[in-house]
């Protein structure tokens, strides 16, 4: 194995909405390892409300590029991010129900949509990185 240095590993979130997020990753990150494995479910609904849970409290906050937007774009900008932010919110709660019903091929298709949400918000509303040149 390659040893990495310092720059590869993961720096800490810089925002309170950084934080929220990344507590939704690490129980998608398990939850995904077991979604379809009903003798987990109860360990899979306490993941989910963690999703829950952290992704309602990042409707109250704002992506930090809303700095870069123009300032009369600003509102449709924050709009649209929870707008995207509430429908991912509500997969998830498909997802709970998918669980909870005992459908566990559904639970991890649902998770496949979650992570296609995910991937699309972050494309729209995540700061970029910009790479060292
Ligand atoms: C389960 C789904 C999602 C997961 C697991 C997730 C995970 C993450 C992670 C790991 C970060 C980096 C945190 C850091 O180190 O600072 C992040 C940042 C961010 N995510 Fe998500 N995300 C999800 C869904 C979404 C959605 C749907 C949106 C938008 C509608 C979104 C918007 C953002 C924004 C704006 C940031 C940058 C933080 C800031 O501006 O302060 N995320 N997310």
């Amino acid at each position: 194995m390659h040893a990495q240095d310092g720059q590869a590993k993961k720096k800490a979130p810089e925002t309170e909405l950084g934080r929220h997020m990344e507590k939704m990753n690490d129980a998608m990150r398990t939850l995904r390892t077991q979604v379809a494995d009903a003798s987990k479910n109860a360990a899979s609904l306490a993941l989910v409300a963690t999703i829950k849970e952290n992704a309602t409290a990042s409707l109250k906050l704002e992506p930090a590029k809303k700095a870069e937007v123009p300032a009369a774009d600003q509102a449709k900008f924050v709009a649209g991010y929870k707008e995207q932010l509430q429908k991912t919110i509500d997969m998830v709660g498909k997802l709970e129900a998918a669980i909870k019903a005992g459908d566990n091929a559904g639970a991890a298709k649902l998770l496949d949509d979650v992570a296609a949400a995910q991937k699309s918000g972050h494309k729209e509303y995540k700061q970029q990185k910009k790479k060292a040149a």
